[in-house]
């Protein structure tokens, strides 16, 4: 019994290390987290309860040892409080690229959060399918579609990009609600800059193609372009404070104790007589919400229009506002885009 004990032991240990300590230092070199360290953020303190540690892939090469979970951890956990089944991909092996395996681990999560009416954050952190195991791998991918699909409007469903992703990696959370990534070290593309380079010849960067600032600024994919991981993670926690678990439950009660027949005149010197002044609608949703918190969504994509989440008396609301500072305010396509995008997750949840 001891033997097996201490067997189940060390493979416990190096489950913990996913690729090893020297590709897990490759990775805080690069400014990252390493894929559990990123759960500890994210999740209220030792709410993580991991599932599938030991799974291994089933396509392994010459001399191959399996590695304990496959290049991701999966479970489920607590944000403020509230239940939440996460993945969260491990660049350190095989760079989080995803096997039959790895694909079925998330599949299960999904499938458990669909069941209990709990959002699913992903943290991504991958190359897209698995080369080695052809075409199995872009089976997975086909599965992790279908759920996206089946649970869009049922759950929330949460992207952070964390690292160079490509091919199905993107497209997975390009189709989920709110999409997180990190100034400098996270990108979205379908395929990277070498190849583009062969087939078109044209010279792009990694940060042109797929970069945060890319998404967030012209192609509108990404909510929020965070500066580090920590405020990445952290900003994800803070949008638990406006959306349901779930599209039957409600919303949760805004904490603040901001009385809601407040009298606020100062709104009375914001906007301008002249109908031809400008000014910044911010400053208005800022005055009327409790405690003037407004969780802006997408705020760096078609800036003429102001989307976003905060509590009035406690409930939680979502806010369309023109923002006649950018462009008049005028509705052009991309704004538009941007607003029935909002209103289709409000409208659902
Ligand atoms: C297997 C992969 C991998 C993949 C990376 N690796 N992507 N292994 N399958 N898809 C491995 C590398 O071989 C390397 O292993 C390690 O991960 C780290 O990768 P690097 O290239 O050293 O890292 P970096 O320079 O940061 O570049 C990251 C990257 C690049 C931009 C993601 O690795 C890359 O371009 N990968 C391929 C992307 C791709 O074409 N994916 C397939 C998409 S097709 P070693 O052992 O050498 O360190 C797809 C189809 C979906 O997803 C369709 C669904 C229907």
């Amino acid at each position: 019994m001891r033997d097996k004990l201490d067997r189940l032991a060390g493979a416990r240990e190096a489950s913990e290390l996913g690729g090893g300590a020297a590709r897990i230092a490759q990775q805080h070199a690069k400014g990252k987290l390493s894929a559990r360290e990123r759960l500890d953020v994210l999740l209220d303190d030792g709410s993580f309860v991991e599932l599938d540690r030991f799974v291994t892939s089933r396509t392994l090469g010459e001399g191959e040892s399996p590695i304990y979970g496959d290049g991701v951890v999966t479970g489920h956990g607590r944000v403020e409080g509230r239940l939440v089944y996460v993945f969260s991909q491990d660049f350190t092996v095989f760079g989080g690229s995803l096997s039959e395996a790895h694909a079925a681990k998330i599949c299960k999560i999904m499938d458990l959060a669909l069941r209990n009416g709990a959002p699913v954050i992903g943290l991504n952190d991958s190359g897209g399918a698995r080369i080695q195991e052809g075409v199995v791998s872009l089976g997975g991918y086909a599965d992790i579609f279908l759920k996206n699909t089946l649970a869009s409007g049922v759950i929330p469903q949460i992207s952070a990009i964390l690292g160079p992703c490509a091919g199905g990696a993107v497209y997975s959370p390009a189709i989920t609600d709110f999409i997180y990534m990190v100034k400098g070290t996270s990108y979205m593309f379908v395929t990277g800059p070498n190849v583009v380079k062969t087939v078109t010849h044209e010279d792009v960067t990694m940060e042109q193609l797929g970069g945060a600032d890319t998404h967030a600024g012209t192609s509108g994919v990404a909510h929020f372009a965070c500066d580090s991981e920590l405020a990445c993670l952290q900003h994800i926690r803070e949008l638990f404070r406006y959306v349901p678990s779930n599209n039957v439950e409600d919303p949760p009660r805004g904490a603040g104790r901001d009385p809601s027949d407040r009298r606020e005149a100062s709104l009375l010197d914001v906007v301008p007589d002249n109908p031809n002044k400008p000014y910044d609608m911010r400053e208005v949703i800022t005055r009327i919400v409790d405690d003037g918190h407004f969780y802006e969504v997408q705020p760096d994509y078609a800036a003429n229009i102001l989307v976003g989440f905060a509590h009035l008396g406690g409930h939680s609301v979502g806010i369309v506002a023109n923002q006649p500072a950018v462009l008049a305010g005028v509705l052009d396509i991309n704004a538009s885009l941007k607003a029935a995008r909002f209103v289709r997750f409000c409208d659902c949840f």
